[in-house]
């Protein structure tokens, strides 16, 4: 373990790209009041990392890092059917939806096995198999560093999208999230409807299947197709799936009749990356340590030695040869730091 240090420290085992990456120093925040020495640090000064599960680093990182490892499960209310829980930004997030299913609590079974903190999951409003976080969370607890004051950010207040929330745009590298507030429910609601949930489900001849089934078989979906980041170093998602209009989309599809797309409201349909990449000739590419996933085009990956230059430029050749072919720019889901 390392403890709090002032002079160059590698991130390698804290980034799950598994980058080697120095950066001048990296605190450990374990309570909110271990964050007051850092009260009038200016914006944009500092990096907050949780489990280092969906940035990329780059060799030689200019700032300071805020390492939030701030423990605790709370139920702070519990009436009827309703619970609302406390959580510590620094608490693992599977390790969360576990314990909630442990104790019965529904509402998270469709997020298992999502890779990161807990305090990382408003930031781009984690989302899987048909649930995202916006649909539990209630409000979190941040500190804002300039000037040390604490805010709450409510569910207007954060301003959730796909992939996205205030905390990417108006207050960005301003404050750190110590405590995130979940609503969840003792009476399950249970999503069954996408992707492959169906199918194995009844494969597996359940008919009536229970939150805890779910999980489960979200995690051998996510087990099957996403590469593990202790085997091979991967962020996830590499760049987030692509919003377009409908008239864009048709004509794509006059071209391309295998097209798949997902009708959102409002005339704009989104593309899956992963098959805009993979047509692209893209999927399981590999150049010296970079790459793409075999199983999911979407997953750039580090075969071990690759530096996030490398990966820097696959991810550019990648964007560039989708642009060419289909005219749609792919946006970067992972965070880079430089
Ligand atoms: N597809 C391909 N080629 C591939 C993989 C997928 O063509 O190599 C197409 C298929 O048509 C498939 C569609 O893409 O039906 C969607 O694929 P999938 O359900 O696997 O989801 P995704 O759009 O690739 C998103 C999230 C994932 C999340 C899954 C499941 C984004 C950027 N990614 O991926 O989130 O686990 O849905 O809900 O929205 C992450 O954010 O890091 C992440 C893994």
């Amino acid at each position: 373990m390392i403890s709090n240090s002032t002079t160059p420290v590698t991130l390698k085992s804290l980034n799950s790209f598994k980058l080697d990456s120095v950066c001048p120093a990296i605190y450990f925040i374990r309570k909110e009041s271990d964050l007051r020495p850092f009260f009038g640090w200016a914006e944009d000064s500092f990096y907050v990392l949780g489990e280092g599960s969906n940035v990329l680093m780059l060799p030689q990182i200019s700032k300071p890092i805020l390492k939030i490892e701030i423990k605790g499960i709370e139920i702070i209310h519990d009436v009827e059917d309703e619970i609302i829980l406390r959580i510590g930004a620094g608490e693992n997030w599977h390790q969360l939806v576990l314990w909630t299913l442990e104790k019965a609590f529904f509402g998270l079974e469709n997020l298992s096995l999502i890779p990161g903190t807990v305090g990382a999951a408003p930031i781009q409003n984690i989302g899987a198999y048909g649930a995202e976080l916006q649909e539990c969370f209630v409000r979190c607890e941040c500190i804002h560093i300039p000037d040390g004051k604490q805010i709450s950010i409510n569910k207007k207040g954060a301003n959730f999208g796909y992939r996205d929330s205030i905390f990417k745009h108006e207050l960005k590298g301003k404050i750190v999230i110590t405590h995130v507030h979940l609503k969840l429910s003792r009476k399950p609601n249970l999503k069954l409807e996408y992707g492959e949930i169906p199918q194995i489900l009844t494969n597996k001849g359940i008919q009536n299947p229970s939150p805890m089934d779910v999980s489960q078989t979200v995690i051998e979906i996510r087990n099957n197709k996403l590469p593990d980041p202790n085997i091979l170093g991967n962020a996830g998602s590499f760049f987030k799936n692509p919003v377009i209009d409908q008239n864009q989309y048709l004509k794509l599809k006059s071209n391309y009749p295998n097209l798949p797309a997902f009708q959102l409201e409002e005339n704009q349909v989104k593309i899956p990356a992963a098959w805009l990449i993979q047509e692209s000739g893209w999927k399981a590419h590999r150049k010296g340590d970079a790459g793409t996933h075999e199983k999911q085009a979407l997953v750039l990956v580090n075969y071990g030695r690759a530096t996030g230059h490398e990966l820097i430029a696959l991810a550019d050749d990648i964007r560039a040869s989708v642009f060419q072919k289909f005219a749609i720019l792919l946006e970067n889901e992972v965070q880079i730091w430089t």
